[in-house]
């Protein structure tokens, strides 16, 4: 790789052991792609801030810290597993609360910003076009990508950690303008009524485009923010894309031939998704009734005041049943929005819990068999793929309209 004077003093420790190690790190991880050189990253963002670091991933963070590492451009964190509010509730103990206090406390010392959402862009962090990242986790990936227009490629901990302590990532992948061309494009025929509709579409085209970049065409330019935050986290389940156009609609796409990078898609790469594949695609995701389920888990991906707004219309005046309970994730930021706008007080009312910092899939293996939530009941399907896959709970997947009266009554 070609690095600048700055790059090579970091290399040589100029700037201290920290540095060092995490220009070192980005220089392997560059090699290992064929990247010619560096780019200047405006942010990070980090998955793994959390137990699901493991001990050795929790171990480098506080070495970094203890280091004197300092993050030279803004670092936003993924959520963890518990509430740092009610994780006495949540049935963790005050060891690992602790845990996850010294990792953040670690992240904070090195001038990081413990936000523990996926959606950063909610909540002020949200990169200007063309802007270079570096960050971790899909659904804030494809968000970053597709819906910003910056570029990032699938980060993980130590890399996104390094870029921000450097200020640079590798010059592969999506940082370069022939990786973001769609090769395949999806036309949709059937009518999408709500975000979750969207998330069904993301999981068909997920299991289509496989690590592609996928092309919608048909969807109309009146598409909301939400429902294209709902469209992508399902396309890195199914699938494992980290960018997508929707013609008429994202940055990159004003055209479908922008799109494509002025390329002919083959016809054998052009697909439709109709009614039959919402129905089938969404039925697919169930693997259970929801009259079954103990636990409902909403708010995957960190839902908008907007998404919150319509949970609240839809459980309002009403109570959740005695054998269930019902979670909505949410970013802190906007649990304190939802607060003073009157949203969060009319959901509360109904029984259902807002949770901050929290993902699904970042809980310990046993949590909800050992919780004895067999069942779960979710509007999203990356919560079902990480709950039943590799947390041993079975699933029932719709949009809350369709269930809630099976999981509430009437107050
Ligand atoms: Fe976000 Fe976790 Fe869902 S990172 S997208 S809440 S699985």
């Amino acid at each position: 790789m070609k690095l600048i004077k700055e790059e090579e003093e970091m290399v040589e420790g100029k700037y201290g052991r920290v540095v060092q190690k995490a220009m070192e790190l980005l220089v392997a991880v560059g090699e290992c792609y064929d990247a010619e050189r560096m780019v200047p990253v405006a942010s990070a963002h980090l998955v793994g801030a959390n137990r699901a670091a493991g001990k050795g991933g929790m171990r480098f963070i506080k070495e970094l810290a203890e280091g004197g590492g300092k993050f030279l451009v803004p670092l936003t964190t993924n959520p963890a597993a518990l509430d740092l509010w009610a994780w006495k509730d949540m049935g963790f103990s005050e060891e690992h609360y602790l845990e996850q206090i010294s990792i953040s406390d670690a992240i904070a010392k090195m001038g990081g910003f413990v936000c523990n959402t996926c959606a950063p862009y909610l909540i002020g962090h949200a990169p200007r076009m063309r802007t270079h990242v570096a960050y971790g986790e899909s659904s804030v990936v494809l968000y970053a990508n597709a819906v910003l227009g910056s570029r990032t490629n699938r980060e993980g901990g130590p890399s996104a950690l390094a870029a921000a302590l450097t200020g640079r990532t590798p010059c592969y992948g999506y940082h370069l303008d022939e990786n973001r061309h769609g090769a395949l494009k999806i036309h949709v025929n059937a009518a999408l009524e709500g975000d979750t509709d969207y998330a069904t579409l993301g999981y068909f085209a997920g299991g289509i485009a496989l690590d592609r970049v996928p092309i919608f065409t048909g969807l109309p330019s009146s598409l909301s923010q939400d429902s294209l935050k709902s469209l992508g986290p399902p396309l890195a389940t199914k699938g494992s894309v980290a960018h997508y156009h929707v013609v008429g609609v994202t940055p990159e796409a004003p055209t479908e031939e922008a799109a494509s990078g002025f390329k002919k898609i083959s016809p054998s790469d052009i697909f439709e998704f109709g009614p039959g594949d919402l129905k089938a695609t969404e039925e697919s995701l169930s693997r259970a009734g929801p009259e079954e389920a103990t636990l409902v888990i909403l708010g995957c991906p960190h839902p908008s005041i907007g998404q919150i707004k319509k949970y609240a219309e839809v459980l309002s005046g009403r109570k959740v049943k005695d054998h269930v309970e019902i979670w909505i994730l949410i970013p802190h930021g906007i649990k304190q929005v939802a607060e003073d706008i009157g949203y969060a007080p009319i959901i509360e009312s109904t029984g259902a819990r807002l949770l901050s910092n929290v993902c699904p899939a970042a809980m310990p293996l046993d949590y909800y068999r050992k919780r004895g939530y067999k069942i779960i009941a979710t509007d999203s399907p990356k919560t079902v793929y990480y709950t039943s896959t590799t947390k041993d709970a079975l699933c029932y997947y719709g949009s809350l309209e369709k269930f809630v009266d099976v999981v509430t009554r009437k107050a």
